[in-house]
């Protein structure tokens, strides 16, 4: 019986394949390295979907990591999830100046819209002259 007992284990160990975190081993299939600090792994998503957010795991399938800080994917299409600072906002209907996200101008389109300082402006009409928005004409 122990050794039927051993036996199992053995073979556990050895199907479960094994990591080194900072020279401390721990099994990759549940935990994960981040950082050099041993995580659970998220419960969903594949092995390639988690991802190290400073020194948690995380899945970059729902989520997104700013500045260590973990935001929540909002974009219908990842690649417009992007990054303000420590908060995550969708690039196609938002935009980052400065830290601050705002809600893109109703006017023209992604290419027109620019930062003057941390306010978001169209240059269609408007232009950034010493830091303030001005009418163009
Ligand atoms: C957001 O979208 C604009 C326009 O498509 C692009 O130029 C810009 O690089 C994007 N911003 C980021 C942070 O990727
Ligand atoms: C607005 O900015 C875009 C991209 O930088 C530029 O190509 C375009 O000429 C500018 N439009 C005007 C009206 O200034």
């Amino acid at each position: 019986m122990k050794l039927l007992i051993l036996g199992f284990c053995l073979f556990g160990m050895v199907t479960a394949e094994m990591k080194e975190c900072k020279g401390v081993l721990f099994e990759s299939e549940q935990y994960m390295c981040c950082n050099g600090v041993i995580g659970h792994r998220p419960p969903c998503g594949t092995t390639s979907d988690h991802q190290c957010c400073r020194d948690q795991p995380f899945n970059s399938r729902n989520f997104l990591c700013c500045n260590g800080n973990l935001d929540k994917r909002m974009a219908a299409s990842p690649e417009n999830d992007k990054c303000c600072g420590e908060f995550g906002f969708d690039n196609t209907s938002h935009m980052c100046c400065t830290g601050i996200i705002h809600r893109r101008p109703d006017e023209g389109a992604a290419d027109n819209h620019k930062c003057c300082k941390n306010v978001a402006m169209s240059n269609l009409s408007q232009k950034c002259v010493n830091g303030h928005v001005v009418p163009k004409y």
